[in-house]
């Protein structure tokens, strides 16, 4: 069985972008010290252009060799020109505007998300799926997730976009590592208690 690990950054009162999504003011805390904690122990969760602009696109896959997000997150990229942000993982967006994948290696989910990633995690391999958001696909797929890693940056948004976009139900996780940082930046891993 393969874990589901929702892998995201967020503030310190638990928002992972402004209204929109919009989570530019993050960026600046990926400072050097931070860079080297992804590039050593996460370095899948960084799209492929970026790699390749940095020089380490040839980094092994650490956790993950699979990825899921939701049209508005893969957007981002498609925006930028890049149809295949995470080319180093098989990669997953739901749509159901999306009639046709801009990529061959972007496989669109229309159907039932939830069957796919049981589909998936039940699959046998030594590497997770990587749940990259954002809160609508995260929300939708709640029960499914298994570990969380939140990067908590230093900022609080007052308002924004939640981690999750699903409705009030209280789980339960346990705390495991937590990483801290010299510039105020968090990183805590949980996993469900089942
Ligand atoms: N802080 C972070 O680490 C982080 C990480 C990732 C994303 N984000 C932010 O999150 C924002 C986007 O989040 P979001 O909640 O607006 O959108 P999202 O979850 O990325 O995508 C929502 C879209 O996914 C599709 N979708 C959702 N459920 C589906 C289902 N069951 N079956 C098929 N398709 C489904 C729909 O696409 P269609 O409309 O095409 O049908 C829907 O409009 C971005 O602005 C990004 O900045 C932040």
């Amino acid at each position: 069985m393969r874990k589901l690990t929702y892998f995201i950054a967020c503030s310190i009162d638990g928002f992972i972008g402004g209204p929109d999504g919009d989570a530019t003011a993050m960026v600046s805390f990926v400072d050097e010290e931070f860079m080297e904690f992804l590039k050593t122990e996460y370095p899948e969760t960084m799209p492929t252009h970026g790699r390749r602009a940095l020089g380490f696109d040839d980094l092994a896959n650490r956790r993950f060799d699979t990825i899921i997000q939701g049209r508005a997150s893969y957007d981002l990229a498609l925006k930028e020109g890049v149809t295949s942000p995470y080319a180093h993982m098989r990669q997953y967006v739901a749509s159901r505007s999306l009639t046709e994948s801009p990529d061959p290696q972007v496989e669109i989910v229309a159907g039932d998300l939830v069957a796919k990633v049981r589909e998936l995690k039940a699959e046998e391999g030594e590497f997770g799926i990587y749940l990259c958001g954002g809160a609508q696909v995260a929300g939708e797929l709640l029960d499914e997730v298994d570990e969380l890693v939140i990067k908590t940056y230093p900022i609080v948004y007052g308002t924004g976009m939640p981690m999750f976009g699903s409705g009030f139900d209280v789980t339960e996780f346990t705390l495991g590592e937590v990483r801290t940082f010299g510039n105020g930046a968090v990183v805590r891993t949980y996993s469900r208690k089942r």
